[in-house]
């Protein structure tokens, strides 16, 4: 039980990466925070189950792009268990169109969530760990923020998601930095391809997937619990020393693949 006793807040948890954490969190001891966006059914699901495997678990709908209602969000938190020791910063969207052809909206509609909800939800989450009372030793609080391979690599269609992880992975190294000595660890976890709801379409299509997977050296797609795993152990004392690194788990997808065939 690595994360016995604490309580943590996972946003955009009814599906995919977010769930996946939820679910491990939970088999670990935490009490989890599911949050979710216009997907009560399936947030309800999430917190069933881990309720049938005597965990503990709470849904609480929030926009994370939206100031007033990740406000709310928080002090229901407060409200119903109390205190909050860990924030995972999951949620988040696509909206591809090539640059020339993007719309403000759908430029918006990816940063207000990717971007701005991950430091809303950094924000109060550090205002709760600010004013916790602890030792010296104890730590008041962690969070993890899931960026993307795309933090570094660029990608066609999608200068709105690459331009929200790479401010995404600097907000996390600028939040560390502030946060350190306090005692408080920032950190990040770096996904590759994982088939979840955001990419499940280009899966389904044979010449896409083959697209995919050639840019994999591992040649297979990530699962979500690989995620969960690499969230946990940033999230676990195991990683005490650690604040303000991204962990990549990608299957290689960094390492410039087509390069392996020489030439
Ligand atoms: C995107 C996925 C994509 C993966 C690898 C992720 O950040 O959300 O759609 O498959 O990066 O390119």
């Amino acid at each position: 039980m690595k994360l016995k006793g604490k309580v943590a807040l996972i946003t955009g948890a009814s599906s995919g990466i977010g769930k996946a954490i939820a679910l491990r969190f939970a088999a670990e001891g935490a009490t989890v925070v599911v949050n979710h966006f216009n997907q009560e059914d399936k947030a309800r699901e999430v917190v069933e189950k881990i309720r049938s495997e005597n965990g503990k678990a709470i849904y609480i709908e929030a926009d994370i792009s939206d100031e007033t209602a990740v406000k709310a969000m928080f002090a229901k938190i407060m409200e119903r268990i109390g205190t909050l020791d860990i924030l995972v910063n999951n949620a988040g969207r696509q909206k591809d169109a090539p640059f020339w052809d993007m719309s403000l909206q759908d430029w918006n509609a990816v940063i207000n969530v990717d971007l701005t909800g991950h430091f809303l939800c950094t924000r109060e989450a550090a205002k709760l760990f600010l004013q916790k009372e602890t030792h010296e030793d104890e730590m008041p609080g962690n969070i993890i923020f899931i960026t993307s391979v795309h933090q570094n690599i660029p990608w066609a269609q999608r200068a709105n998601y690459t331009a929200a992880k790479a401010g995404a992975s600097m907000l996390m190294k600028t939040a560390a930095m502030e946060l350190a000595p306090k005692n408080i660890r920032v950190n990040a976890v770096a996904p590759g391809a994982v088939k979840t709801a955001i990419n499940i379409e280009n899966f389904r299509d044979p010449n896409e997937k083959e697209k995919i997977l050639r840019k994999i050296p591992f040649g297979k797609a990530g699962r979500a619990e690989d995620i969960a795993s690499a969230v946990l152990w940033l999230a676990s004392s195991e990683a005490g020393y650690i604040t303000g690194e991204t962990l990549f788990v990608d299957g290689g997808m960094e390492l410039y693949a087509d390069f392996a065939h020489g030439g």
